[in-house]
């Protein structure tokens, strides 16, 4: 089969449960205060699923709202690749499978789990299937139930995760433009620092490690796929990285001369929801009107494994 020229974001989804939990709210269960949380990592709020609520279900809303603000059906899905670091089951069912159950879709189903990189390892394990023929197009997800992982004692870690989900249709074009160059990688050294406990079944993570990681790759990412794709960084509309700490971006934008305005945010509203936050944040900036054809786009996420990687493309619509 001949590869299509170019393979293209063409709409996307999003949810976020209902239930609102602020920085207020922590401060009655934990030892913390809004002051802390906000200025040591800019979140405010986050929304957090009912206990009956799983990541499939919190995928299913998502891919409802890419088809129905998209005027799409189901049934032109080919494929789905999700990426969770919280599936419904421990082994199978995948998420995937039983979102592709659910909507009737009858083409490849797999999960990724890379972490809070997930959703751009997702998207380029989508886009070889899509070029090599494997699929005609793909739901990209990312959805992530973290409130079911954390323990809700532990105030180094509980108040700085979310639950949400969002997806992206890719679909391949005869157009030159859409997915331009992607980098992914692993320091696997650092497996130890960010880790769900198999027995305890709550995040642990080194936080400062994590931290001085996130913004050492997020840089060296961004300057890695501007520069390789022979671009300047005034070329680069919108950076859409993972929301995890505005101040991880803030030191980022320092060290490496990058505007702050450059990075789009929205870490005040939902914490870091992992594998989700990257497509979460892209369908508010498509609600919000941000995204226009032909601007060039650059996503960035890390996490754990520790993986990062980051994607360039040129929005198509
Ligand atoms: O998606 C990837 C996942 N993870 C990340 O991206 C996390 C990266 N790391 C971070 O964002 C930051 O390291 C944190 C937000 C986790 C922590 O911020 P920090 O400025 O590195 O604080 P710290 O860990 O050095 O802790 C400073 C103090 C400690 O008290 P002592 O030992 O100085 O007395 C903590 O016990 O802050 C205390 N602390 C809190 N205080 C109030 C830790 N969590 C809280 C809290 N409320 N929630």
């Amino acid at each position: 089969m001949k590869p299509p020229k170019s393979i293209q974001i063409t709409a996307i989804g999003s949810y976020a449960p209902p239930k609102v939990v602020t920085n207020y709210d922590l401060s009655h269960m934990v030892d913390t205060s809004d002051a802390w949380i906000h200025s040591h990592t800019g979140i405010r709020e986050r929304h957090v699923a009912d206990e009956e609520e799983s990541t499939s279900n919190l995928a299913y809303r998502a891919i409802e709202d890419l088809l129905e603000s998209y005027n799409l059906k189901a049934s032109n899905i080919d494929g789905i690749v999700c990426a969770t670091a919280t599936p419904d089951y421990p082994g199978f069912p995948s998420v995937a499978c039983m979102i592709a159950e659910q909507f009737g879709i009858t083409g490849p189903a797999l999960d990724v789990s890379a972490g809070c990189t997930g959703f751009i390892y997702a998207l380029e394990v989508a886009r070889a299937m899509i070029a090599t023929g494997s699929m005609k197009n793909a739901l990209v997800v990312g959805a992530e139930k973290l409130s079911g992982v954390v323990d809700w004692k532990d105030r180094n870690t509980c108040v700085l995760f979310g639950d949400g989900a969002g997806c992206a249709l890719l679909e391949p074009s005869e157009e030159e433009t859409g997915f331009i160059d992607t980098l992914l990688k692993a320091e696997a050294a650092g497996t130890k620092a960010l880790t769900i406990h198999p027995e305890k079944h709550a995040i642990e993570m080194d936080g400062r490690a994590v931290y001085s990681f996130a913004v050492r790759t997020i840089g060296s990412t961004i300057e890695t796929l501007v520069k390789r794709n022979n671009l300047a960084m005034e070329d680069i509309d919108w950076i859409v990285p993972h929301q995890a700490n505005q101040r991880i971006i803030q030191a980022c934008s320092k060290r490496y001369g990058i505007p702050e305005e450059k990075f789009y945010m929205n870490i005040d509203r939902f914490a870091n929801t992992s594998a989700a936050s990257i497509p979460l944040a892209l369908r508010e900036m498509d609600r919000a009107g941000l995204l226009k054809k032909g601007q060039k786009i650059l996503m960035v996420g890390f996490g754990a494994g520790l993986t990062y990687g980051g994607t360039l493309l040129t929005w198509t619509y």
